[in-house]
């Protein structure tokens, strides 16, 4: 766990954040064991803005990985940061049972089931029952 905070952390420092100025670092370890690394990337254009989590998780799909343990998250807070509700949305299509490690910089960190924080998500299956 503490390795792929590490690495959160470490990514976190490529975040391009000016208009924010809040940086956030994701670590998504793969089931293969490969570890994907995301920032945020911001944009003058503000809605063009994409989280860490969804960098790192993108990263992957196209190279081919869809499947996940646990994705380490690391922001400057005071709690730990917990990966915003698109980024939980995006995660469950793949890893609707992944574990979340949330981490901050004084070395204070949660964890927890995207199940759990993210109840009752739409997916593929609500999809197909309404056609
Ligand atoms: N951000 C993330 O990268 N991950 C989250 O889960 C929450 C928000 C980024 C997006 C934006 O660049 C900045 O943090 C402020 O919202």
């Amino acid at each position: 766990m503490n390795r792929l905070i590490k690495k959160a952390l470490e990514v976190r420092k490529k975040a391009y954040a000016p208009f924010s100025n809040f940086r956030v670092g994701a670590a998504l370890e793969a089931a293969n064991g490969r570890v994907f690394l995301g920032c945020n990337i911001e944009n003058s254009s503000f809605g063009l803005t994409i989280c860490a989590e969804r960098v790192a998780l993108f990263k992957a799909i196209s190279d081919g990985v869809k499947k996940f343990k646990r994705i380490a998250i690391v922001a400057d807070t005071k709690e730990p940061c917990p990966p915003c509700g698109i980024c939980r949305q995006a995660l469950f299509e793949f890893a609707p049972d992944i574990e979340i490690i949330m981490a901050n910089l004084r070395g204070k960190k949660k964890v927890a089931k995207l199940s759990v924080l993210l109840p009752q998500a739409f997916r593929l299956k609500n999809l197909l029952s309404g056609r």
